[in-house]
């Protein structure tokens, strides 16, 4: 099995002013490619935390991150600029949408920075936005959508990527219980087509798809939270 993503003793705080928030304690994680792997635990336990580290959003504080072999640390900012742009796609958990954008401009933002060709870029924001029930509000902008409507554009321009890994930040956390369905289903079904996909969630249902369920308490990882889920 091809490790994706190793994390070797991670430990990671936040500083404000003279305060320190621990938010990660010695975390040990092995994620092999093609997994679905979701994150749970409490509020504050580092859910986000963990994500935003895997992702490239927060600089490593302390402890070493290994993703295809390569350590994070020894490769320069245009390399990784090239893994967020390419391999990474990061579904926040306030979506981080461009209010002045459509719907359909928010999805092919990041499909212009990438170069994809106009015809392609329309098509796969068709299919993203069609693919999260969402074709018909295409020309909204962001206000003008409900927040699961929101939710389901951020999660629309991960898609559109076509990124090897998808990281997503509770991403079912605005949806009812139907569309959350739909989404954590669509999301296995790109695992099924071999992306690895790592979310986090509150939510129970997400336990029903996920390969393997990991449990974050207290910024620590829970013994047997390596365990697979079925
Ligand atoms: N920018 C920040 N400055 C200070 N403390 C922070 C910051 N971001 C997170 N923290 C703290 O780090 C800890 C972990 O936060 P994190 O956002 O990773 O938790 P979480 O598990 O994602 O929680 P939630 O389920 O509420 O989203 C918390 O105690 C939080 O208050
Ligand atoms: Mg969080």
């Amino acid at each position: 099995m091809t490790s994706l993503f190793s994390c070797q003793q991670i430990s990671h705080s936040y500083r404000q002013g003279q305060q320190l928030f621990p938010a990660l304690h010695d975390v040990n994680l092995e994620i092999t490619a093609g997994e679905f792997c979701l994150i749970m635990g409490p509020s504050g336990s580092g859910k986000s935390t963990l994500l935003n580290l895997l992702g490239l959003i927060e600089p490593l504080q302390t402890g070493k991150i290994f993703f295809q072999g390569q350590e994070l640390q020894a490769i320069d900012e245009g390399k990784k600029n090239q893994l967020r742009r390419f391999q990474l796609g990061f579904i926040f958990q306030s979506f981080h949408l461009f209010d002045v954008l459509s719907a359909a401009e928010n999805v092919e933002f990041f499909l212009t920075r990438q170069g994809v060709p106009s015809a392609e870029r329309k098509q796969r924001v068709q299919e993203s936005l069609e693919a999260v029930d969402l074709w018909d509000h295409r020309t909204k902008r962001p206000q003008e959508l409900s927040g699961g409507q929101r939710q389901r554009v951020a999660i629309a321009r991960a898609l559109a990527k076509q990124p090897a890994v998808i990281l997503a930040d509770e991403p079912t956390a605005s949806l009812d219980q139907d569309t959350a369905r739909s989404i954590l289903l669509l999301l296995k079904n790109l695992c099924a087509q071999g992306r690895t996909i790592i979310i986090s969630s509150h939510d129970p249902l997400a336990r029903d798809y996920a390969s393997r369920v990991l449990y974050l308490k207290d910024g620590r990882l829970q013994a047997g939270g390596q365990a697979d889920a079925h």
